[in-house]
């Protein structure tokens, strides 16, 4: 029986993201530079998307560029950036073509203006997409967002738009780039590195975490269906008994 078969349609995982890690260690593998296994990463970026609908996960959430990525040697950035255009340039028809609505999330002003102007045309090209939302974050740190979440809702309140007895879990919710996505159920992270590395800290709060040893350019929609079968395969309490559980069945 094949594994997508084995997948319990009622218990897909809302929101899945992933930390797409090892492409450097693929590609010293091979005696080549590092570039060339984020060229091959893309090959598994497809093989996730396709995967991610075919199992009928509505949210996807890929962590292609840290804020700490910037420290990389210039030539990797330029070529990490202009890889992930031009992927995404090339994919577009057929993101749209699959019903899937393109966001980005990350700190846009750090992006090179070509980058974001590229991706935006392929954002409104897709934005009214509603099959799978598949978020690339980009210039991405969890700590700088909730610090521009601090900012935004502090000057709600220094405008009177807001007061400080309103702010709640939901309030801040509202003010990261993910204010639209659900929270994370399923974070999978490759290479065998047991990290989260300042990825979605808020939004994971309750997710299960699936670590594999596979590098990034290997990774398969086998792959990601296997992680997908460990996650049924968990009980989630949420702070509930195993008991309590049984009875609403929650997932
Ligand atoms: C981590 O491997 C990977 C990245 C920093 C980049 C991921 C980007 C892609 C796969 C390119 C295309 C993406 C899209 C969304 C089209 P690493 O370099 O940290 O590997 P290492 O830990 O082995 O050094």
């Amino acid at each position: 029986m094949d594994i997508l078969s084995q997948i319990d349609s009622q218990k897909v995982p809302k929101h899945v993201a992933v930390i797409m890690d090892g492409n450097g260690r693929w590609a010293k593998l091979r005696g080549k530079p590092r570039v060339f296994g984020h060229k091959n990463g893309v090959k598994s970026v497809r093989e996730v998307i396709d995967a991610a609908g075919n199992a009928g996960v509505k949210t996807l959430t890929l962590y292609a560029f840290s804020t700490e990525n910037w420290k990389r040697p210039k030539a990797e950035v330029k070529t990490l950036m202009a890889l992930l255009l031009t992927s995404l340039k090339k994919e577009a028809k057929e993101l749209n073509k699959n019903n899937i609505k393109l966001q980005i999330i990350g700190n846009q002003e750090s992006l090179p203006k070509s980058v974001l102007k590229g991706l935006n045309k392929v954002i409104e090209l897709t934005k009214n997409n509603d099959a799978l939302t598949l978020t690339i974050a980009l210039s991405y740190g969890s700590r700088e967002e909730i610090v521009n979440a601090i900012k935004n809702i502090s000057k709600k309140i220094v405008n009177n738009q807001l007061s400080i007895e309103e702010i709640d879990e939901n309030i801040i919710n509202n003010h990261l780039y993910t204010f639209t996505l659900p929270d994370v159920d399923l974070m999978i992270r490759t290479s065998g590195e047991k990290r989260i590395s300042n990825f979605l800290l808020w939004q994971i709060a309750y997710a299960e975490l699936h670590f594999t040893d596979v590098l990034w350019p290997d990774f398969t929609k086998n792959d990601f269906y296997n992680a997908l079968l460990e996650y049924q395969n968990r009980e989630r309490r949420f702070g509930k008994t195993g008991e309590q559980i049984e009875t609403t069945n929650e997932i």
